[in-house]
Formats: structure tokens, C-alpha cells, sequence
């Protein structure tokens, strides 16, 4: 951060959080996640941790990732009596933040890793802690690239996460240092974060683990926008020491952009409860569609029994093209390519420097044919979630050589010799995402990657369907080909014209009204979606 320019903003009267943040390279600030908080939030949050603060006695206030300080600087102001920490990994902007604040003391240092310890043994011993902040979520935390800082935080959460589940944001594992912090000693918790921690299902485990070692008190769940030039969703979370028994007060703001107070709703109490722990009351009219949802049917993945994420080439560049002629000319070019003329190769094919390291890998292999061979030349649908509601349009079509020998690292997607794209039918989904869509995809062709979509093919072999995906690789014989239904699906797919019928009613609805504007705003980030398979109409 330009230490010059910060002076220059906190200089003023009153300071514009966001634009000290705006003055940081865009590059810092996405990896770090600096977008500071705007006064009018500090503010809202201040106020709903201060019933949980005591009239007096020692009281310490910390910022773990304290940025410009904006907490620290009006907490500073509303609460004179408390000493205030703040750590910051961005040595500048620590520097300027301790110029701002001179009562406080501005550590420099990792937060998730080495900064930590340092920050405690600075804390006084005795009194109570308010911890506050807006610690970074950026989706890609650098201590996922740490392997031993990543186990030691995940180690935090107590139990091992299930399969499936990751944490993968930094604020998740502030949230489990303070709240282990908490665990013996007073004080509270009060951050802004994504609102993922509300309803993603990633964080369930983080979820039960906070409810079981701090007491939530509040939630406001903000919508998007209230930081200035960003989309994310965002919440406030305030937590007192102890375990959650009982309601929490929830608001809400249906307005998207700068925060105001006045915005946020009246309380509402709700009891977090399920295996999901969603951190916000579901609404009536959703509740009351799950339940019945899952009386008359089952789970969409239970019903649809092979299905798989679509296809990673890892190499796009290299091995997917608008058309098949330049593809294989493409692919023929780099298999006869000497290794050292490789450079040329990627110029020619406008293929980006910093991918030499990868085609040099591959051309290390031993087991390359030596020609491209076109009957690997697939259609590959570049499928775009909502955008592809229903259909996925022609315009989407593109082409893959698919090959695995020159897929970098493989692809764990291929289990065995089944290849699951080949069936020409399958149905596109996601799950436990937002927003939920759905598409038939009636050409063949390989479904690609997209976020947390899946494909299901609408025939399998046997012994898949039976006995799931892992039983590719058993060398046993994969049966013949029948339906990729569960009985349930069987059964309606009997009466209602067979197996493609239910795959066109499913698409229907996962689109349809109920499940995207009732049941899927209030479980779709958490849940997998019940399909009341008994009442599913047919779709025209
Ligand atoms: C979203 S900003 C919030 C700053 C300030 N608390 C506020 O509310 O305006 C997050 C800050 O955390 C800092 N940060 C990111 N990772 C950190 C880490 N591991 N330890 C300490 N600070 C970190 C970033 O540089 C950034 O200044």
C-alpha cells in the first residue's frame, strides 16, 4: 500500500475505508482479500456486540487482520477503556494502520500461521476479549498450499472433515482460532464474513464445530454489494463464549449495495438445528417443501445412481478446440514436436508461455502415440450452468481430443475402461450450489467441467448402477446396459414412458418455480435436492 496516499485519506475528517482498500494493486488485494469495511457496518457491528460486553473491568479489543484498522480506530472511539491489537501480513499497510491508531499496537504478521502466537503473548492476561474484523475469503487461501499450516488449522475443527468437505477460506479458520481462543477464557466474537459460513455446504463441519464451542447470538445476513465494486454475499456473525443452546436473533436486508442499518430487517428467532446447521431460519413455505419432498420421494443423487462430475482436460489449450481440423492438426503437431523445439510449437499455436512447463511433461511420457488419431476427436459441451437452463444450446458445442494418456495428471473422473460420456443422453445438474439448474443434453458428446456440475448418462452398465462407480475398476464384467435409475425411478419411469421421460420431468423440475424460488434460496447451498419421485408430473 502506498503509505503516502493512506496518510493523504486518513488525514481526512472522515475516512472512506474502502477507498485506503481501493488504493492497494488489485492483484493484493484479491489474493489477500483486502476490502475494508465501510463505517456504516463497523458501526452496525460495534453495536450489536456491545449488550454482550461487560459495564467494566479489563476489557482488550483485536483485529486479527486488522488492514486500515477500521474496527480498531471506532472501537478505540466507543470503547476508551479497552487496549487494542491488531495483526496485518501486509507490512505497509500495518505501518499505516499503527500511524492511524498510536493507542493501539499494530503487530505484522500471518494471522494463520507464525503471526498467531505472537499476537497472544502480546494480549494481556487477564479480562475480557472482543475480537472483530472482516478477516479475507477469497476462496483460494495461500494456507491451502501449506500442507502442515492447512492440517494444524483443520485440526481446529476437532473432528476429521467428512469426505467431500474442505475449508477452504480464510475467515474459517479465524473463526476456529478465536473460537478456540474462546474456549477458555471470556470475551466475544464479532465478524463480518462470506455468507457461506451461513449455508455453504463446505462448512457444515465448521458450522457444528462453532455452535458447539461458542453461543451465537446474532446473524445479519447482508446480501451483496455492501462492499464496493464486489458481488459476494456477505453476513455478520456475533458469538459469546459458550456452546449454542437455544435461539439466535436473525436480520436480514433485501437491498443489494452500500450497507445502511435502517435496511436490516426486525429480528427473527431461529434454533440452527440438522445435519446442515444452516445459520439462518429457513422460511415456512421451504421447510414444509423439503419435508414433503422427502416423505413422497428421495434424494436427486439417490435417484440418478451414477452420476459424475464432467470432464477436466487440465489442458484446454492443448486439447480443446471450435473445431476438430485445427485440433488434430494441433495434436499431431505436438506429438511429432521434439521436446526442444517445444517453445515454437506453443508460439505457433498460441498456446501461453507459462504452459511449456506442462507440454514438456507430457512429451516426457513414454506412452504417446505417434500420431493423432481422429477417432478420438469428441464433441465437448461447454456447458454454463444457468445460462444453459433446460438445453444446452448447439452454440456450446466445441471439441475435445480425448485421450487420457495426455490428460496432465490423468483424470480421477475415468474409473476402469467405462467411459462415462459415451452414452449420447445424460442429464447436467448441480448440487449443493447456487443457483441450481438443470439441463438434458440429447448429442453426444463429453460434458465438461462446470463448478459442481454432474452428469448423469441415462444408461449404465449393470454393475455400476448396482454396486457404484468404484466397481469400473474391478476388472469384472460392467453387465449390460439398463437404465441409471434407482427402483423409485424404475418404477415411475413403468407407468410414465420410460427412462428419458423421467429424465426430461427431472430437468423440469429442478427449473421449475417451487424448487428455484422457494426450496433452493433457503437449502440449495446446503442440501441435496429431494425429488418427490411418486408426484413428479411428466414434462411436456
Ligand atoms: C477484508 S480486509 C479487512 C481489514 C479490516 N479488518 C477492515 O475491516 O477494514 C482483510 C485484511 O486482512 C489482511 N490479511 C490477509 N490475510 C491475513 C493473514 N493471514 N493474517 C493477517 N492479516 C491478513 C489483508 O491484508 C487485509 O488487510
Amino acid at each position: 500500500m502506498p503509505c503516502s496516499y493512506v496518510a493523504m485519506l486518513l488525514g481526512k475528517p472522515r475516512v472512506d475505508e474502502e477507498a485506503l482498500a481501493e488504493a492497494l494493486p488489485a492483484a493484493q488485494r484479491r489474493s489477500r482479500g483486502a476490502f475494508f469495511t465501510p463505517a456504516p457496518l463497523v458501526e452496525a457491528v460495534l453495536d450489536a456486540v456491545a449488550p454482550h460486553l461487560p459495564a467494566s473491568g479489563p476489557l482488550t479489543v483485536v483485529d486479527p487482520a486488522a488492514g486500515a484498522g477500521a474496527f480498531l480506530h471506532r472501537a478505540g472511539e466507543r470503547l476508551p477503556r479497552a487496549a487494542r491489537f491488531g495483526l496485518e501480513v501486509d507490512a505497509d499497510c500495518a505501518r499505516a494502520c499503527q500511524g492511524r491508531l498510536p493507542g493501539a499496537r499494530i503487530l505484522t504478521g500471518d494471522g494463520l500461521r507464525e503471526g498467531w502466537d505472537r499476537l497472544c503473548v502480546e494480549l494481556p492476561p487477564e479480562g475480557f476479549e472482543l475480537w472483530v474484523g472482516n478477516p479475507p475469503y477469497n476462496g483460494t487461501s495461500a494456507v491451502l498450499k501449506d500442507k502442515a499450516a492447512y492440517r494444524a488449522l483443520c485440526g481446529l475443527l476437532g473432528d476429521a472433515l467428512p469426505p467431500g468437505t474442505s475449508l477452504r477460506e480464510d475467515y474459517a479458520f479465524f473463526l476456529l482460532r478465536v473460537a478456540e481462543r474462546l474456549s477458555h477464557r471470556p470475551g466475544a466474537l464479532a465478524f463480518v464474513t462470506s455468507a457461506t459460513l451461513l449455508d455453504a455446504y463446505l462448512y457444515a463441519p465448521l458450522r457444528a464445530a462453532l455452535l458447539e464451542r461458542l453461543q451465537l447470538r446474532e446473524v445479519f445476513e447482508l446480501g451483496d454489494g455492501v462492499f464496493r465494486g464486489t458481488r459476494v454475499r456477505t453476513c455478520v456473525t456475533v458469538w459469546t463464549r459458550g456452546r449454542t443452546r437455544g435461539a439466535v436473533a436473525f436480520r436480514s436486508r433485501s437491498q443489494k449495495g452500500p450497507f445502511d442499518p435502517s435496511q436490516l430487517s426486525s429480528p427473527r428467532a431461529f434454533t440452527p438445528s440438522g445435519s446442515d446447521w444452516l445459520l439462518r431460519p429457513a422460511p415456512d413455505a421451504a421447510a414444509a417443501l423439503d419435508a414433503q419432498w422427502r416423505a413422497q420421494g428421495e434424494l436427486l443423487t439417490t435417484l440418478l445412481p451414477v452420476h459424475s462430475p464432467g470432464l477436466k482436460t487440465r489442458f484446454d489449450e492443448l486439447l480443446v478446440d471450435d473445431a476438430p481440423e485445427p485440433l488434430l492438426a494441433r495434436l499431431d503437431a505436438f506429438l511429432s514436436c521434439p521436446p526442444r523445439l517445444l517453445e515454437g510449437f506453443a508460439a505457433a499455436h498460441r498456446i501461453p508461455e507459462r504452459h511449456l512447463p506442462k507440454l514438456l511433461a507430457l512429451k516426457a511420457s513414454d506412452d504417446l502415440p505417434a500420431r493423432a488419431e481422429p477417432e478420438r476427436v469428441r464433441a465437448f459441451w461447454r456447458y454454463a450452468g444457468p445460462r444453459h437452463r433446460g438445453v444446452i444450446p448447439q452454440s456450446a458445442r466445441a471439441f475435445c481430443y480425448l485421450d487420457r494418456r495426455l490428460i496432465p495428471r490423468g483424470d480421477h473422473r475415468f474409473r476402469g475402461p467405462w467411459d462415462p460420456h459415451a452414452h449420447p443422453v445424460k442429464l447436467v445438474f448441480n448440487t449443493r450450489e447456487l443457483p441450481l439448474s438443470a439441463a438434458l443434453l440429447e448429442s453426444p458428446g463429453c460434458v465438461h467441467d462446470h463448478r459442481h456440475a454432474r452428469f448423469a448418462p441415462l444408461f449404465v452398465p449393470r454393475l455400476l448402477r448396482d454396486h457404484g462407480l468404484a466397481a469400473a475398476r474391478s476388472g469384472a464384467d460392467l453387465g449390460d446396459e439398463v437404465p441409471n435409475l434407482s427402483m423409485r425411478g424404475l418404477a415411475w419411469a413403468r407407468g410414465h414412458g420410460g427412462p428419458l421421460a423421467l429424465f426430461r420431468a427431472l430437468a423440469a423440475f429442478i427449473n421449475s418455480d417451487p424448487v428455484q424460488q422457494v426450496w433452493a434460496p433457503a437449502f440449495g447451498a446446503s442440501r441435496d435436492l429431494p425429488v418427490p419421485v411418486a408426484r413428479l408430473p411428466p414434462a411436456h
